[in-house]
């Protein structure tokens, strides 16, 4: 199937939650929610928030430690860090860059991927190309968020979702006893629908003034209803389209980790892609939507929790602003 020369390879993983908690009663006090319904809706008993001076770049640094030392990679040994998020430490200078220097990891390429929750999914198909065809053996891919800040707790439809986390990759050229493989990715973006999930203020468009701060610009909007009837069809495209790609049917899949958004969205998917629930990682319970992060934590946990093992078929897929979406098959 793979005309490559090298093959690539998860060789560690890692996570970071912010000890802070959102809980579900909390938000009771700000808008006018209750726990059952978003335990019924969403699936989410509560997030975790950073705490005054911890950002991003933090939690990246924490999740990328864990993986770093499960590789067995020094930061010092990495070609490139890909470094998924929408809510990067500032615009400029990347948070690729601060994490790289945290990591004292030396000279090595260093960017910043902007593809909101489809982010990770993103990111570990860049790394896989870039070791497929030669030029790099280690690349750390990232997944990091501290969305906290742009969401208004005034809000209801969005701030019983979101909350912050990280999580980390290192992927590695595979060695010839090692039959780990990423098999596929196919990732895809619908810039038509864009108006469904927004930050309106903080870019060029609407820089920052006054007027933002009245206008409550500075908060992520979103069409709840909207998103998920796109999530739903567009995640189980995705997840149909891996698998025809590499002639697989859905029994051959060991787990599916799609985008932890909201739990009805993820048995939508797991029901029109056809595969039991049982199979599917959910890890939304007990941190919400945290973006980019979603997939490579949930990715992690189940890997550390002795679920997912060495030579099972792992479907990863996911669907965020943008709209931009995306699967990812591989043997870990
Ligand atoms: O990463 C991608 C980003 N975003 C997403 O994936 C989000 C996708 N969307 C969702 O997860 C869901 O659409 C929400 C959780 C945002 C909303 O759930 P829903 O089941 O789609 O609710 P709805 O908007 O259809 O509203 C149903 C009812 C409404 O009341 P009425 O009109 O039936 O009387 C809402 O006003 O629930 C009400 N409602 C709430 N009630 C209590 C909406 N939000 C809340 C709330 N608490 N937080």
């Amino acid at each position: 199937m793979s005309m490559s020369a090298y093959r690539s390879r998860i060789a560690g993983t890692g996570s970071f939650l912010p000890e802070n908690l959102i809980t579900n009663k909390y938000l009771e006090t700000l808008v006018d929610t209750n726990d059952e319904w978003i335990q019924e809706r969403t699936g989410i008993k509560w997030r975790h928030k950073v705490k005054e001076g911890q950002y991003t770049s933090d939690l990246a640094y924490e999740a990328s430690i864990q993986a770093l030392q499960e590789a067995q990679i020094k930061a010092s040994d990495l070609d490139m860090i890909l470094f998924a998020t929408v809510s990067p430490d500032q615009v400029m200078p990347n948070t690729a860059c601060v994490l790289q220097s945290k990591l004292k990891a030396g000279d090595c390429m260093a960017l910043d991927i902007s593809a909101a929750c489809s982010g990770f999914v993103y990111a570990l198909a860049i790394a896989d190309q870039f070791i497929k065809t030669g030029p790099m053996k280690n690349i750390l891919v990232v997944g990091a968020e501290v969305l906290t800040p742009y969401v208004n707790y005034k809000d209801r439809d969005t701030c019983i979702l979101f909350g912050d986390g990280a999580g980390a990759a290192v992927v590695t050229r595979a060695q010839d006893d090692q039959d780990s493989i990423i098999y596929s990715h196919h990732l895809h973006a619908d810039g038509e629908i864009s108006d469904l999930f927004v930050l309106p203020a903080g870019g060029s468009k609407v820089p920052f003034s006054q007027k933002v701060l009245d206008e409550e610009m500075q908060y992520v909007k979103m069409k709840g209803r909207e998103i998920f009837k796109h999530a739903v069809r567009t995640m189980s495209k995705c997840c149909k389209e891996a698998l025809e790609y590499n002639g697989f049917t859905p029994d051959q899949v060991d787990w599916v980790i799609p985008h932890q958004a909201n739990v009805r969205i993820i048995k939508a998917v797991a029901y029109h892609f056809g595969i039991s629930m049982e199979k599917v990682v959910v890890e939304i319970e007990e941190m919400g939507n945290t973006s980019a992060a979603t997939v490579i934590i949930a990715l992690d946990k189940a890997i550390k929790d002795g679920r997912i093992k060495r030579g099972q078929n792992i479907l990863l897929t996911a669907f965020g602003a943008g709209i931009t979406s995306g699967s990812l098959l591989m043997k870990y």
